[in-house]
């Protein structure tokens, strides 16, 4: 993906377009008067006339010739007062979009002058970096065919804006947010014979190697030898080798790190559970919680802040085979609890909680964010919305929910309780590995409680938000940006 040049301070640039917001009523908003004193006649006489309704969504590119910049897009905000985040994030897509198709190289943004409600001008920028890096994204891995990588005219943007630390961080947060977002997509929307567990680990130690972040991969032989009975057990069904990987960085001192926890099933078949076979290609994005560590890490090795953040990643497929586990089966976790497999396509919580025993074991973190499509009934329960939260610690599960409100990347806290654990009650071991349909994100995340008790905890059910189906089918790159915000606000 290109990386575009961002910058501050406007009148030092020059620049071929200038991005200028218009409210519903036909006015421009008073920082287009500084670069382009007499656009508002024209403008006002385009509202009026029908040709530009100034709605959020609606764009108009005038290409001028004289003086001035040669093209001045024009991006709907609606009314001032009624600007919504999400109207206006959606003027700023329209607006990365109008600019994509048109030949601009050079664009002043003045979009960052006009925030909604509660928001101020370093989120604006902020948004406004992540989304028009955001924009140059494509897919473009090889097996998709040639001429698919996007190769964008416009190389600059400059804001209008002082260069003070303050927004010259919002707009790094933003743009490496992106370039986060980017590879989460690349590696979600990846084929699974591409995607292996293999290429999880490599990408992590390719990410080690460029940022300085130490690396350590287990292979089956070694977790079987460590009793990560659980995790292997659903491994055993393929012939792909599994992995369990792990990141950290060491920005900070000798605190505990704040650790990652990522489900990476980079396929699930549902294993001798099988799944239906409609829509089974988008199980190839049963690894977008591994897929979101990575891009996390990728964003902090661009930001490099001041903290100490671990990554953990259980990777496998999970495969009907000879060899896979069956309905009843009892394993034994690293952590000594035994589990009844009732159901093998609830397999994420199989491997989540031998990763995050492991993570507490190894790496003593202070906190543990886990990250999953664990769970269709949060889709049923959520939409594709928000992500479900769920945590054991309620000051966690503010900041993750603060995060979302600002980066608009949205989470939405279910509850814990001890009548849903009951629901996990087996006859058998120590619990069952699903709790009946009623409630089934919670249950899934009070199986993970159970292998959480000692230290604070939250899970993120990412299955509604991780991916978009239907004609724009694709990884979205979430939940990185909720992620990037809440680590950025533990270090204040
Ligand atoms: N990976 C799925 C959850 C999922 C479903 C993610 C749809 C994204 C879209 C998970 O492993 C799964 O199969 N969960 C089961 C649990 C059930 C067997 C208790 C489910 O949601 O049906
Ligand atoms: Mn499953
Ligand atoms: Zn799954």
């Amino acid at each position: 993906m290109k990386r575009l040049s961002f910058s501050l301070n406007a009148h030092a640039q020059h620049f071929d377009t200038l991005i200028a917001p218009v409210f519903a009523d036909g006015t421009l908003d008073q920082s287009v008067s500084d670069f382009q004193a007499d656009l508002q006649d024209q403008v006002s006489q385009l509202v009026d006339s029908g040709d530009f309704s100034a709605k959020p969504g609606k764009t108009l590119l005038l290409v001028q010739t004289g003086t001035g910049p040669k093209r001045i897009l024009l991006v709907g905000l609606g009314e001032a007062e009624k600007l919504s985040v999400k109207a206006y994030l959606s003027a700023l897509k329209a607006a990365a979009t109008a600019i994509e198709n048109s030949g601009a190289q050079t664009a002043l943004n003045l979009l960052a002058q006009v925030q909604p409600n509660g928001f101020d001008l370093p989120w604006a920028i902020r948004q406004n970096a992540q989304v028009f890096q955001q924009s140059c994204y494509d897919y473009a891995h090889e097996s998709r065919g040639e001429h698919h990588a996007k190769d964008p005219k416009l190389n600059a943007m400059v804001f209008a804006a002082e260069a003070n630390p303050t927004n010259e961080a919002a707009m790094t947060q933003g743009q490496a947010t992106a370039i986060g977002m980017a590879l989460t997509q690349d590696l979600a929307n990846m084929p699974s014979n591409f995607c292996t567990p293999t290429h999880l680990a490599n990408t992590a130690k390719e990410l080690g190697s460029t940022y300085g972040f130490e690396t350590h991969i287990l292979d089956r032989e070694e977790m079987i030898e460590m009793g990560m009975g659980s995790f292997m057990a659903v491994a055993q069904g393929s012939q792909t080798p599994p992995k369990m990987i792990c990141l950290s960085y060491q920005g900070g001192s000798d605190e505990a790190p704040i650790a990652l926890v990522g489900k990476g099933v980079t396929f699930d078949t549902g294993g001798i559970s099988l799944k239906p076979g409609a829509d089974m290609d988008e199980m190839k994005y049963d690894m977008g919680g591994a897929a979101a560590v990575l891009g996390v890490f990728k964003a902090l090795g661009e930001l490099k802040p001041k903290m100490n953040v671990v990554g953990v990643i259980p990777a496998t497929e999970n495969m009907p085979s000879g060899n896979a586990i069956k309905p009843g089966d009892v394993v034994t976790s690293l952590s000594g609890q035994t589990i009844e497999i009732l159901n093998t396509d609830a397999e994420g919580r199989l491997i989540l909680c031998d990763a995050l025993t492991y993570t507490q074991q190894t790496y003593k973190p202070c906190k543990i964010v886990d990250m999953a499509t664990l769970t269709g009934a949060c889709i049923i329960a959520l939409g594709h919305h928000v992500s479900g939260l769920m945590a054991n610690d309620q000051t966690l599960a503010d900041a993750l929910i603060a995060a979302g409100q600002k980066t608009y990347d949205r989470v939405w806290q279910m509850p814990l309780g001890e009548e849903w654990d009951e629901q996990l009650k087996s006859n058998f071991a120590d619990m069952a590995n699903i709790g009946g349909r009623a409630g089934g994100s919670i249950t899934a995340a009070q199986f993970l409680a159970r292998f959480t008790k000692e230290v604070s905890w939250a899970h993120l059910d990412i299955a509604g938000t991780a991916w978009v189906s239907g004609a724009n089918k694709g990884a979205t790159g979430r939940p990185v940006p909720t992620i990037v915000q809440f680590l950025l606000d533990q270090i204040q």
